[in-house]
């Protein structure tokens, strides 16, 4: 799963997201553990689902660049009066609409919108990719709440992909 030639394949298919502000901007928002950010479990759910789909014959085009957008709400809810429970409701509708920027095909729409399912009852996946991302969503959850994320160095695998905190990190090493 960790193989070079895997990685690099998956890459080809985010290279243009990646580097996107929006993107980048979700390095900033936590999601459901300390130290990992919200763009660290959106590249987990992306390249688990790209795996997954590219073993199954599935579009794993289309599901590592809708698993890279799925959260892609750019929300800290702690400044937003929102209940627990409505954050889970409302914020694939939110990621869907700041996701349309990046010209989404009807496939990358229905994963990223039903990626909350069965939570959000009557958006019921219609396609394949998009149950594969919603379990991949919940297995890396799963992973980063129970920890196994940081035990399995995910993060380090991961983190080429994430090429400006690379920068950011060497700027602090050298004091630039
Ligand atoms: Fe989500
Ligand atoms: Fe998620």
């Amino acid at each position: 799963m960790w193989s070079s030639k895997t990685k690099e394949e998956f890459y080809t298919c985010i290279a243009d997201l990646i580097e996107e502000p929006a993107v980048q901007a979700m390095d900033d928002i936590p999601q459901h553990a300390g130290g990992v950010s919200c763009l660290d479990h959106c590249i987990f759910v992306s390249y688990l689902s790209f795996a997954l789909c590219r073993r199954w014959r599935l579009d794993y085009v289309a599901a590592a660049r809708a698993g890279l957008l799925h959260d892609l709400y750019l929300c800290d809810w702690k400044k937003a009066r929102v209940s627990p429970w409505q954050r889970l409701l409302v914020h694939p509708q939110m990621a869907l609409e700041n996701a349309e920027q990046f010209g989404l095909s009807e496939l990358e729409r229905d994963i990223i919108l039903k990626h909350m399912w069965p939570v959000t009852l009557r958006r019921i996946p219609r396609h394949r990719e998009s149950v594969v991302v919603n379990l991949a969503d919940k297995l890396c959850a799963s992973a980063e709440f129970l920890r196994i994320y940081n035990l399995a160095h995910a993060g380090e695998r991961l983190l080429e992909f994430n090429r400006r905190r690379l920068l950011r990190q060497r700027r602090c090493l050298f004091g630039r």
